[in-house]
């Protein structure tokens, strides 16, 4: 069963989270200048306007296609979008990977814990999902902590589960349960 927009939108009183927008473009070209999210998702590492807009056209096919859900992580009352949360519906049917990212100029505040936390209580109290999980490389700090912070379990590690051209790298895999919830 696809995932619908949120209705009313995911806030917290530092953020909303929201369908991305064309008016979204500053924050695609400041992801591609960080090191680490294109090598983990579809951001272009050459940023131009139109690789720019093609990948906002992406994140909405998540939705159309019923793949999940990619939402804009940004300021409340119409402000401008610092990262993104993205709810990938996997096989078997109620089982739902977790990504997220911020620019580095909204990082170290607490922001991507409020996001993560209020979108995973959400796709595991409002939808078929009871399974949600996280894929981290063990020396990312930052995600291990903040997916700690939002109540995920630690289930273990995954040995040569990403491979890239220059390596192979284990994975530290989280749940969040609805039965955890
Ligand atoms: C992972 C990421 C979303 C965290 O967002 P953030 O808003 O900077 O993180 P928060 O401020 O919410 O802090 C999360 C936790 O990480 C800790 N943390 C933040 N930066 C850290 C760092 N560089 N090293 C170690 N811990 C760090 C915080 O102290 C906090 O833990 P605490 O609650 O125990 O204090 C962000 O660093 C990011 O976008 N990284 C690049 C993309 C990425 O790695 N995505 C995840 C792939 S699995």
């Amino acid at each position: 069963m696809p995932l619908e927009y949120p209705n009313p939108e995911l806030r917290t009183s530092r953020v909303v989270l929201r369908k991305w927008s064309f008016d979204d473009l500053a924050c695609v070209a400041e992801a591609s200048t960080d090191p680490d999210i294109p090598r983990g998702t579809t951001v272009p590492t050459e940023y131009t306007d139109d690789a720019g807009r093609d990948w906002i056209e992406r994140q909405w096919t998540r939705q159309t296609t019923g793949q999940g859900l990619s939402l804009a992580v940004a300021q409340p009352d119409g402000g401008k979008a610092v990262g993104l949360v993205y709810l990938g519906l996997r096989s078997p049917v109620g089982h739902c990977e977790i990504g997220y990212w911020l620019v580095p100029s909204a990082r170290g505040r607490g922001l991507g814990i409020e996001a993560v936390r209020v979108s995973s209580r959400w796709v595991l109290g409002e939808s078929a999902v009871y399974r949600l999980y996280a894929h981290v490389v063990p020396d990312n700090r930052a995600s291990l902590a903040l997916l700690e912070a939002c109540g995920f379990t630690r289930e273990g590690v995954l040995r040569s589960f990403l491979r890239y051209p220059d390596a192979d790298l284990d994975v530290v895999s989280y749940s969040l349960l609805s039965s955890d919830l």
